[in-house]
């Protein structure tokens, strides 16, 4: 039994790998969020007050994370300013929490001597052709295209220095693109779930071609757990399932689970700079640590997460309409 710091877990991933600790170890979770737009209490409901606890803070904050690395096994860390359109609107707070909020834990882990496991994304790796049969792995080169990504490389590179030059035991993982419940409408999947609750129609930016690789984030979670256990010190771990799907054939696959016709749904303005395709190959987590995904059925795993936006209207109503208008004065 081990206490985790875990941060970042009022958010989508974060607060799914909290649920899953709590159901599949006897691990204590010591949350650490500052509840931006993107945290959310209400996603961490249930848990027993004998194994969780919550703590309102900054990871760039010094003081609140000295104080709370001190007084765990390992940190476990989620927190980040996450989505790209944010990201090419202002950029700033994902300098200050990604770069410096990682920089702040890396410090407080380097004193204190704990376990660090950084959660980073695929998009590190910029963008492959859609007719490129390559998927990324751990030798993949770095080329990050927007704010977000360039801040989570940034972030990822930091890791690395910390455990060569001070010798932090850290592990990385880059991981594909995640869906399930609790995560913020503001992102592709539950924007369109919750557009087509609410009558409103789907929004596809550009023609739709740019592929992403999904994964369901329960999935995420047992990965995370067995890089923490079996993980080798300074290695970098990329977690996937096989799930590349285009946009477009996602949101008609929505509507169709949805009952509604394919077809009913807007292109909108592209995003700038829009990655085209991310494909990982998981083959080093899976032969090295024994690792594999449960959700292969991308089908069951949408329609189980339709299900679960439309029975908590009251977890993610209060922020639709603001994203709706954000999106709106955007053209998207
Ligand atoms: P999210 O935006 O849903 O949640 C982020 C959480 O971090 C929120 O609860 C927020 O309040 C908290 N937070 C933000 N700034 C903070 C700060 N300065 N101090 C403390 N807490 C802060 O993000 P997510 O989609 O759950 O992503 C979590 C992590 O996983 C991120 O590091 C992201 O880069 C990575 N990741 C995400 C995906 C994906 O598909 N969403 C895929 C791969 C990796
Ligand atoms: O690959 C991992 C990354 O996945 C994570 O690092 C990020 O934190 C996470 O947000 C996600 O990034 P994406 O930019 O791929 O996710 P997003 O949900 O914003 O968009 C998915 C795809 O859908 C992308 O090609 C843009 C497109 N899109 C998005 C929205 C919000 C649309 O076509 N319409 C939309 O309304």
């Amino acid at each position: 039994m081990a206490t985790l710091l875990v941060t970042g877990g009022a958010g989508f991933i974060g607060s799914n790998f909290v649920h899953h600790v709590i159901d599949h170890t006897d691990h204590q979770v010591v949350v650490l969020d500052k509840l931006t737009y993107a945290g959310n209490l209400a996603s961490l409901d249930g848990l027993p007050a004998d194994r969780f606890r919550f703590v309102q803070g900054d990871i760039a904050d010094a003081g609140v994370v000295d104080e709370l690395v001190g007084g765990v096994d390992a940190v476990v860390h989620y927190a980040a300013e996450s989505h790209n359109d944010n990201s090419l609107h202002d950029p700033r707070p994902f300098l200050d929490t990604n770069i410096i909020g990682t920089y702040t834990l890396l410090e407080a882990v380097r004193r204190h001597e704990k376990r660090f496991h950084h959660i980073s994304t695929d998009e590190v790796y910029g963008d492959l052709e859609l007719d490129d049969p390559a998927r990324f792995t751990e030798h993949t080169p770095y080329n990050p295209s927007s704010p977000y990504s360039s801040t989570k490389a940034g972030s990822d590179l930091l890791v690395r220095a910390w455990v060569r030059s001070f010798g932090v035991q850290a592990t990385i993982s880059n991981c594909s693109n995640n869906y399930g419940p609790y995560q913020h409408v503001e992102k592709f999947i539950p924007r369109q779930i919750t557009n087509v609750i609410r009558g409103i129609r789907p929004k596809l930016y550009g023609a739709g071609e740019n592929v992403r690789d999904w994964i369901h984030a329960d999935d995420h979670s047992s990965a995370v757990l067995t890089i923490l256990d079996r993980g080798v010190i300074g290695e970098t771990y990329l977690i996937g399932a096989d799930g590349e799907k285009n946009n477009k054939d996602v949101v008609e696959l929505i509507l169709s689970l949805m009952g509604q016709p394919a077809d009913a749904y807007d292109h909108v303005t592209d995003r700038a700079g829009h990655d085209l395709r991310y494909a990982i190959d998981s083959t080093k987590l899976r032969t090295d640590l024994g690792w594999a995904p449960q959700y292969s059925d991308f089908e069951a795993g949408l329609a189980a997460t339709i299900d679960w936006y439309r029975a908590n209207e009251a977890w993610w109503a209060p922020t639709k309409d603001g994203v709706e208008a954000f999106y709106a004065s955007k053209g998207q």
